[in-house]
């Protein structure tokens, strides 16, 4: 079944177990070429980078998703099922529904809280949260720990809508359904993982607030979110 219509590689020890996603080719390029030794390319197709290569002399893969729960849910989806990897965890960036939290805080999600009818499609689930893995949570707890980095285990929001015609909608979904930042990814990535067998996580920094609507520059972003990468590069094995 491998090349899969959009991953390029004939042999599966290519890809390592465990996989970082972040939605950004380039970030995942920055990934690669910062913080990864032995690297080698095993993606291009549509410019979704993907590298493997080691951290601290263990393995672990880097590959972008895109932006959304359909380009994450395929990209995922092959990584799991064609490809035996065993871990993803999502590193992305996410928007404030509280003023409680802090640009460049960084989120653990607990739970992602939809209302994507992704999972209803994919597998026939009509429930709208799906849990992280618990197993990967309690590691990167335990590395933050280590690592003196604080995080914040949260509910978050997976949106299929970046621009919402009402904006203030985002009071209603933190009031009602508990969800203190958004993002656009994580649902489709968990229930991947649920219906595979799999595990799946995902860590995010704050690049904006929707409450007093400060905002990071595309440049602090990059350099920032080092304290996010560094907690799930720990999990190379
Ligand atoms: N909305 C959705 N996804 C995001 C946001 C946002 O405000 N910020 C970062 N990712």
């Amino acid at each position: 079944m491998i090349p899969t219509a959009h991953i390029e590689v004939k042999e599966q020890e290519i890809i390592a177990k465990t996989v970082l996603m972040p939605g950004d080719p380039l970030r995942a390029k920055f990934i690669a070429d910062t913080f990864l030794e032995n690297v080698e390319k095993f993606n291009n197709v549509r410019n979704i980078f993907g590298y493997t290569g080691t951290y601290k002399g263990r393995r672990i893969s880097v590959m972008a998703s895109g932006m959304g729960m359909p380009s994450i849910g395929i990209y995922s989806y092959e990584l799991f099922k064609f490809y035996g990897v065993e871990n993803i965890i999502r590193i992305g960036s996410c928007g404030a529904y509280t003023a409680d939290l802090n640009l460049y805080d960084v989120i653990l999600a607990s739970e992602a809280w939809s209302e994507s009818t992704y999972a209803k499609v994919q597998g026939g689930y009509d429930k709208d949260v799906i849990a992280a893995s618990s197993k990967l949570n309690d590691k990167l707890e335990k590395i933050a720990n280590d690592l003196g980095i604080k995080i914040h285990k949260e509910r978050i929001h997976s949106s299929d809508v970046f621009y919402r015609e009402n904006f203030e909608e985002y009071k209603d979904i933190y009031k009602n359904h508990g969800c203190t930042v958004v993002e656009m990814e994580a649902f489709a990535l968990f229930h991947n993982a649920k219906v595979l067998g799999k595990n799946a996580a995902c860590l995010l920094t704050v690049s904006d607030n929707l409450v007093t609507h400060e905002l990071t520059t595309s440049e602090e972003r990059q350099k920032s979110f080092t304290n996010m990468m560094k907690i799930a590069l720990e999990l190379a094995e």
